[in-house]
């Protein structure tokens, strides 16, 4: 039979409510963005995205009329078969994840729910266990004092996601696999019609994102909400020690004349092992993976279990960082005085999220010894330059600008626009032609012809 649209909701018009509220509305489903900020939705409702993400755009407007925002939830919540609450939640203090916006998204649901059955997805990273809480605070808000009686016009579950900033779009329309989970079985079947489209072969989105060569069907994880939940933390745990483990790696390469890259290579073929995320570098940074994995740890201690493995691949991603200072000190002697050009603020590339960026923290550690820093990003150079309006880091509005005058210069961030800069040109004005390349992105021989001394990681 024909696709059987949904009607959605979605709470909060952030990274994760936006792109896949996008992506939902392009399936063709009815969805309706709400955010309590006004501006927000104002600037929404005149096709105008908050967030830079690649092709988000265009999606948005191929959505067209099936795509609305709002300040308002009630009306589009009293007839929402599927809610998600997409709203932010921010690191505090002490690591744990502020949940003020979760908890008033699942008052606000409570108070506004239909009479039909509504499943609730928190899309929002909450803690292990969350599902159960955000399912308490629902009945509380909507006066049935019995949770039993909620369940049967309400149900919580999990659809963790997978996306990364960059690709968000393509990571939503063609994932490796959907995982939902719930302790009532209609939910995990409203959420498989949900993805209905995008599961099969045959599916594409728009030729802006087109299906990636050799796709197969989609295969769908439906599961009990616990597991759902674990899938997210553990994949990303998983995730983040696989690029540890290659720096690790990476720095005894180096000291026994090995080369990471090729040693990359030649592990990632090993179909057990897998190619991706085996570059070796200044480590992960952005709002997930620290975030997550930090989460993780702390949830286990809740049971009284230690996550060694987790723990270690933490240690490693930030002790990279202190690679730059160690390699810059060991070619300069001194670096009070020393200028140092850092060529990327993002975390990655494609996108203008400087959180947890390595470059920031690598920033700080050389303000630390007394360097003047001088930094360069192509999207991220706006915010970047408001968030540290007082670091003492000055912003350049080229790469030529931040290698001029300078003792070195630091790629960060692997941008595409930064292959082929004029390198002859700039290493002549710098005041000592030395480039780290912190990604092992550059072409080597093209900066040692352009006279640069090149430093890389791991070999
Ligand atoms: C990550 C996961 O990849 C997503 O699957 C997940 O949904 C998301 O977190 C999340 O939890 O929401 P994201 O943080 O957007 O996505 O970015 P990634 O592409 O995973 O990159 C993370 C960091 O790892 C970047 O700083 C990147 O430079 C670094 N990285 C990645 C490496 O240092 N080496 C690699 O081989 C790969």
């Amino acid at each position: 039979g024909g696709l059987k649209l949904l009607k959605i909701v979605i709470y909060g018009t952030g990274y994760v409510g936006l792109t896949t509220g996008a992506a939902m509305a392009f399936l063709g489903h009815e969805v309706t963005c709400v955010d309590i900020d006004e501006a927000k939705i104002a600037s929404l409702r005149g096709g105008k995205s908050p967030i830079y993400e690649p092709r988000l755009d265009e999606l948005m407007e191929l959505a067209g009329g099936n795509l609305r925002f709002s300040v308002d939830p009630a009306p589009a919540l009293s007839e929402a078969e599927v809610v998600f609450v997409a709203v932010g939640t921010p690191p505090m203090a002490d690591g744990n994840p502020d949940l003020t916006a979760v908890q008033s998204a699942a008052s606000s649901i409570g108070r506004h729910l239909g009479l039909g059955f509504t499943v609730v997805v928190n899309k929002s990273t909450v803690p292990i266990g969350s599902g159960h809480w955000v399912e308490s605070l629902i009945a509380e808000a909507s006066g049935e004092g019995d949770i039993r009686n909620l369940r049967n016009r309400c149900c919580v579950a999990s659809n963790p996601e997978f996306l990364r900033e960059g690709s968000a779009l393509c990571d939503i329309l063609y994932p490796d696999r959907v995982v939902v989970g719930s302790e009532n079985p209609t939910a995990n079947e409203v959420l498989a019609r949900l993805y209905e489209p995008i599961l099969q072969q045959s599916f594409t989105a728009p030729w802006f994102l087109p299906r990636p060569e050799g796709m197969g069907a989609v295969p769908l994880v439906a599961t009990d909400l616990a597991s759902a939940e674990l899938i997210k933390y553990a994949s990303n745990a998983f995730l983040c020690t696989k690029i540890s483990l290659i720096n690790e790696i990476g720095n005894l390469a180096e000291k026994v004349g090995a080369d990471i890259t090729h040693i990359a290579r030649g592990m990632g073929l090993d179909a057990r092992i897998g190619g991706r995320f085996l570059q070796a570098g200044l480590g992960w940074g952005g709002s997930c993976f620290g975030k997550d994995s930090a989460a993780l740890i702390a949830t286990a201690k809740e049971y009284d279990i230690r996550m060694p493995i987790v723990e270690a691949a933490r240690e490693v991603n930030y002790a990279q960082r202190d690679l730059v200072v160690t390699k810059l000190l060991n070619e300069l002697k001194i670096l009070k005085g020393r200028t140092v050009g850092i060529l990327g603020l993002a975390f990655k590339p494609n996108t203008d999220d400087i959180r947890d960026a390595p470059a920031l923290d690598i920033a700080q550690r050389l303000i630390d010894r007394g360097a003047r820093i001088q930094a360069h990003d192509p999207i991220a150079l706006d915010r970047a330059s408001c968030q540290l309006n007082h670091s003492g880091i000055r912003f350049g509005p080229t790469a030529e600008a931040v290698a001029a005058g300078a003792d070195a210069l630091v790629l960060t961030t692997d941008w595409a626009m930064y292959r082929d800069l004029p390198w002859k040109r700039m290493a002549k004005t710098m005041a000592n032609p030395l480039i780290l390349d912190g990604r092992n992105f550059l072409d080597q021989a093209q900066l040692v012809n352009a006279g640069f001394r090149f430093l890389s990681i791991g070999r």
